[in-house]
Parts: structure tokens; C-alpha cells; sequence
């Protein structure tokens, strides 16, 4: 089976309204967790979509998805996501064992909830990447030259472009090893290993690259909200 983990238990610091998560903020007509849920929903690919947000709003989130879209809520579950983002994945795969889910083949779509513009190639390239590598992550191109500092005062390396990929989301797994991995991690990895895909990859297993999408961004700065109403009315 396959389950979707809508990851929505953040803050959103650098959006700027403390009061308020980002993913609660409206583009369009709709909070954005919602037009990402939907995607997901609309897809017909998932036993369950999994909606993780903080504690305080898990009532409010599900009054928001009964509102707009009452079609799908039979399709999902709200609940608590964790102190990280990959405490977060963590409640997404408890909850999955806890109610007889996590088998084997339990395929599990990982999704930043701020990335409303993810398409359903990319949902389906996940899913077979999934079942055939147990893991992969979902990039594009790097298109700037990417200059690393280890000192943030001069230049230390500048890598091969060619070699660099910008990482989005979804990230999907094979739900228990991924449950095994991120159980696995000692308190100093977990303080730097905050992406699911690079605790895959330091306990040395594969990842596969799933091509992303330009449209596919991420709602982090208040800018990024007017780039996202302009993208939804084209
Ligand atoms: N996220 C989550 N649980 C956390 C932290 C983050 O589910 N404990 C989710 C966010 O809600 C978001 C996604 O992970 O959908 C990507 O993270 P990011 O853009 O960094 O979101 P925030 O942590 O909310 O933003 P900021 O870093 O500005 O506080």
C-alpha cells in the first residue's frame, strides 16, 4: 500500500508571522496545505494521505480540510507532528504502525506541505522509484554555481556543477526501513541529519534522483507567497 505524509508541523520562521504557520496562509482561494493535499488526494494513488501539523492546530486543520474539501476527508488523516521535520516523519510512520500499516511494501510519499505546485508525474515517478530503490529524492539541475565556504569569509571549493542537483520534495521510502533508519540515529546525527535522504545515504543506501520541476518551489519567504498566486492564476 501507499500512504502520503503531507509534512505540515513547522513554524515557518522566515515567513514572519509568529502567530501563524505559513502553510495556513491562503494563495488563491485556499490555505496552501490544502491545495497540496488535494494533489495528493486527486491523484487516486494513496490508501491514506497523512496530514502532519502542530499539536494546537490539529483541530483547525481538520475543520480547514472538511471546509475545502469535504470530497476527500474520508481519504485522510490529521495528526501531531513531531519537534523536526524528521520527528514529524517519525509521527507519520508510528501512526502508520500503530494502526496494522506499516507492512513490508508500505510505500511512504514524504511532502513539504509549502510545495503546493507538485505535479502527478512527479507523484507517480516517486512511487516507482520507491518500489524499486527503497528510497529516492526528488531534484533539479542546480542552475547557479554553487560556491561552498567553510568559513562564510572566502571561497573553499567551487564543485562541479554538473554533479550538483537541488533537492525538493517528495522524498518516498519503503515506510519500515525508513522507520528503521531514522530510529537509528544517535542525538549528534540527528542535530545535523535533519533530511530523511542523507540519513539513506550515510548509512550507505541508495537513494535514486527523481527528476523534479522548476514550478514544484517552496513557500519559505513572504516574496514566495506573490510568486505562488502569480503561478496559480496562469
Ligand atoms: N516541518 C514539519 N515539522 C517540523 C518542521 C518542519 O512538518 N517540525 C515541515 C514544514 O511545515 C514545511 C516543511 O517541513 O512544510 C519544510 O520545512 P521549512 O520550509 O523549513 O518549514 P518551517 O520549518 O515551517 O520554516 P522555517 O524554517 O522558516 O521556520
Amino acid at each position: 500500500m501507499h500512504y502520503a505524509a503531507i509534512l505540515a508541523g513547522g513554524s515557518g520562521v522566515r515567513m514572519g508571522n509568529p502567530d501563524k504557520p505559513k502553510q495556513f496562509f491562503f494563495v488563491g482561494e485556499k490555505p496552501i496545505l490544502v491545495h497540496t493535499v488535494e494533489k495528493f488526494c486527486v491523484s487516486g494513488s494513496f490508501e491514506k494521505v497523512l496530514v502532519l501539523c502542530p499539536a494546537t492546530w490539529v483541530q483547525q486543520t481538520r475543520d480547514l480540510l472538511q471546509r475545502f474539501c469535504p470530497e476527500f476527508v474520508s481519504q485522510i488523516a490529521v495528526i501531531q507532528g513531531g519537534e523536526t521535520r524528521n520527528g514529524t516523519i517519525l509521527n507519520s510512520l508510528k501512526y502508520l504502525e500503530q494502526n496494522g500499516l506499516l507492512d513490508d511494501d508500505a510505500i511512504v510519499v514524504t511532502h513539504d506541505a509549502v510545495r503546493p505546485f507538485v505535479n502527478l508525474r512527479i507523484i507517480e515517478d516517486n512511487i516507482a522509484a520507491a518500489l524499486k530503490t527503497g528510497a529516492c529524492d526528488t531534484v533539479v539541475p542546480a542552475t547557479d554555481t554553487i560556491v561552498e565556504s567553510l568559513d562564510g569569509d572566502a571561497i573553499s571549493a567551487i564543485p562541479d556543477r554538473h554533479f550538483l542537483y537541488q533537492g525538493q520534495t517528495p522524498q518516498s521510502f519503503n515506510g519500515r526501513k525508513l522507520k528503521e533508519v531514522l530510529e537509528s540515529l544517535s542525538d549528534e546525527e540527528k542535530a545535523v541529519l535533519t533530511d530523511a535522504c542523507k540519513a539513506f545515504v550515510l548509512r550507505g543506501l541508495p537513494v535514486q534522483l527523481v527528476r523534479g520541476d522548476a514550478s514544484n518551489i517552496k513557500i519559505t519567504y513572504p516574496q514566495d507567497l506573490r510568486v505562488a498566486e502569480t503561478m496559480l492564476g496562469e
